[in-house]
């Protein structure tokens, strides 16, 4: 970690929040990616495939070209023009298919990244692991809670590497707030609230549809599979997140990063007791069977989590811990932490309603319980800010992680059952929502109660 001047603080552009905020500035150093640097024997290196390469496939294909010692060896997708854009992302002819099974088949495949739409994640990641293939799966988990321990499930019978993909929970400025939660530095948390805010149609899915969609360029039955049967619709395979469906809306999309985020930092691996939300569809009235606005407000033992997410405002996507000694602000690749003064002070309010006399005979006895702190001994607490250098990605650290598992079998940072207790997060928010009540997690059971 180093000391950063404000001057190169704002030419980096890190955290608009932490921009204006006082306090010392240090830019955090991510830490060498096995084999950086080096060239990787051929029998040491990962060999995977991607199942799913749209969107967020393709990115973890780019973003797969910074880690080392591996290497893509198949792609699938059930659009024929997505082989096309995987093999772009990963600058290779690499084979293509639309048939996942077939590079379930294949012998020289270690692990496979899973990024089809949600309804799918059970079905793929379920045949991988009965396959013998280590899983990194997209967020959120599970589409359904059943769908959450049936994967917990398949990764224990088949003694697999399993690594979620809420990529924060890699970052070197989460990693630093967990430190700092750690430590004590924000003395006792009792609420964390976070956010995520977009005001654009790509932020409220209503994605392009390209001009070759069509029945015959994909494989729509198969996408249907574990859904209601319906004719050829390239909206809904294409804005999957609007409909029940296939996803969960705004709290299985973007929900499951701020609790990832949020059980990560302060060290818990749980569901939260209960949940409540409200929220409303008030613009984004496409047809879509979610709100474009969610509030929930989670009961943990230890603490309170509110979260809201609203596509009727840009807003960015920041998480904030209020603790007895500080708050801490998390804001894309900035932390800000502020350190509040709660050492105990003579009572100042109250006394104004009390003659002279008896206030002075108070702060004289106050005074004589609370004798000074030596000069040496105050240790002032300053404001701080920790930022990631320009171009660092948590992706790439993220998928570095899963694959040294892959590699060395040590445990994930974002496991099976950590990746599932965040998804039934988002669960206990949308179960709140459209049934108007408050959900309860029942663990022995494995279900909501309302
Ligand atoms: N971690 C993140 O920040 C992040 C960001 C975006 C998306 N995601 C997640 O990634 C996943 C994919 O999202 P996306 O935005 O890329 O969606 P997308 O619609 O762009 O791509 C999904 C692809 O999955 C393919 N697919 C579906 N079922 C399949 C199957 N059985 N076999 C092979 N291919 C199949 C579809 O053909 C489609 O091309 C989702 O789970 C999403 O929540 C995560």
């Amino acid at each position: 970690m180093h000391p950063l001047t404000r001057r190169a603080f704002i030419q980096i552009g890190a955290g608009s929040v932490a921009a204006g905020a006082a306090g010392k500035i240090n830019l955090l150093e991510p830490a060498a990616l096995w084999g950086a640097g080096r060239m990787v024997a051929a029998s040491d290196r990962v060999r995977f495939a991607s199942i799913g390469t749209g969107t967020r496939g393709c990115e973890l294909l780019q973003a797969s070209l910074a880690v080392p010692g591996i290497e893509c060896v198949a792609v699938c997708d059930l659009y024929d023009s997505r082989h096309e854009a995987a093999q772009e992302a990963v600058q290779k002819q690499v084979p293509a298919t639309r048939k996942y099974r077939e590079i379930l088949d294949r012998k020289d495949v270690d692990a496979v990244i899973v990024a089809v739409a949600d309804h799918q994640h059970r079905r793929v990641v379920v045949d991988a692991c009965a396959a013998g293939k280590d899983v990194y799966c997209e967020k959120p988990m599970s589409h359904t809670i059943e769908d959450g321990f049936a994967m917990v499930d398949a990764v224990r019978k088949g003694n697999r590497i399993m690594q979620v993909g809420s990529q924060r929970v890699s970052s070197i400025v989460y990693q630093k707030a967990r430190e700092m939660y750690a430590a004590g530095a924000l003395g006792d948390v009792f609420y964390i609230e976070g956010s995520s805010n977009r005001n654009s149609a790509s932020g409220a899915w209503v994605y392009p549809i390209p001009s070759d969609a069509s029945e015959q360029t994909i494989d729509w039955n198969t996408f249907l599979e574990g859904a209601p049967q319906r004719p050829f619709d390239a909206a809904r395979f294409f804005r999957w997140r609007c409909f029940a469906d296939y996803g969960e809306g705004l709290a299985g999309d973007l929900f499951v990063h701020l609790l990832s985020g949020i059980h990560f930092i302060s060290g818990i691996n749980e569901v939260a007791a209960r949940a409540q939300s409200s929220g409303g569809l008030f613009r984004w009235k496409d047809g879509r069977d979610f709100p474009d606005l969610i509030e929930t407000v989670y009961d943990y033992p230890k603490f309170r989590v509110s979260l809201c997410c609203n596509l009727n405002n840009e807003g960015g996507e920041p998480i904030k811990f209020h603790g007895t000694k500080g708050t801490m602000e998390i804001n894309g690749q900035t932390l800000a932490f502020t350190p509040q003064d709660g050492s105990p002070k003579p009572e100042a309010y109250s006394t104004k309603g009390w003659p002279a006399r008896l206030r002075n005979q108070y702060l004289a006895q106050w005074s004589a319980e609370h004798p000074p702190t030596a000069p040496l001994d105050y240790q002032p607490i300053e404001a701080e800010i920790f930022t990631a250098p320009l171009g660092y990605s948590d992706v790439s650290a993220h998928q570095a992680n899963f694959f040294d598992a892959v590699r060395t079998r040590k445990a994930v940072v974002e496991n099976e059952e950590f990746g599932n207790h965040a998804a039934i997060g988002c669960h206990l928010a949308n179960y709140a929502y459209f049934k108007n009540k408050i959900a309860t997690w029942d663990a022995d059971a494995r279900a909501i109660r309302g």
